[in-house]
């Protein structure tokens, strides 16, 4: 049997190194979470939530799939949003994609990889509906960078539509969705501007509940 030795011998540099900043840091971390940050990410091994975000262990909850999708059926989504927000309180939920994303290329070409093409079929619904701001780009890498902001603003409003978030507006809780690109030259953040924070914000059509503020 082969064991990652050199992994186990990482991990316990890392604890003596924690432990030398703060020698109760795993005590703390064993009575519980209350993470203010939910990260949406692509699974891509470049982007590691924490790290990018200068945060510490405890401080941001993490949901990782293959070029950051929300689909509103998936249960596993499903289940991080509402365990995010009813019990611990989260209240940002970051959605990041990222350029040089092979999902979206993936999704933008014609060839087939298996099973993850199925997956990547949201990502084609969004080209197919979004054929006038991407056939306005005749540059290759403009479209490409253009389909993995476009993938980025379609999953924030497939957050917003869940019962789940327009419940939480519905109760007062302060929640904002936020939509973000990860720069994997720089190293950058580039924030989206397509924040939502309200019900009133929602799409009439997409609202479960009467906004009562119209
Ligand atoms: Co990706």
């Amino acid at each position: 049997m082969k064991k990652l030795q050199k992994l186990f011998d990482q991990n316990k540099a890392w604890v003596e190194k924690k432990l030398v900043k703060d020698e109760k840091v795993f005590e703390t971390l064993s009575a519980g979470q209350s993470p203010k940050y939910l990260w949406i990410g692509c699974s891509d091994s470049r982007i590691p939530a924490n790290e990018i975000l200068g945060l510490e262990p405890g401080e941001v909850f993490v949901h990782r799939n293959v070029a950051n999708l929300f689909p509103h059926t998936d249960f596993n989504c499903l289940s991080v949003l509402e365990y995010g927000i009813n019990y611990l309180g989260i209240e940002h939920v970051i959605v990041c994609g990222h350029y040089g994303c092979g999902g979206v290329k993936a999704a933008m070409e014609s060839s087939q990889l298996g099973l993850v093409d199925n997956w990547l079929r949201h990502i084609r619904d969004i080209s197919a509906n979004e054929t006038k701001a991407l056939e306005a780009l005749s540059d290759p890498i403009e479209k490409y960078k253009k389909l993995v902001e476009l993938n980025v603003v379609y999953q924030v409003l497939n957050v917003c539509h869940t019962t789940i978030c327009q419940n939480a507006w519905a109760n007062n809780k302060s929640l904002s969705v936020h939509g973000w690109v990860y720069d994997v030259s720089t190293g950058f953040l580039k924030d989206l501007d397509c924040c939502i924070s309200s019900l009133e914000q929602v799409d009439k059509a997409y609202r479960t509940l009467e906004y009562k503020g119209q």
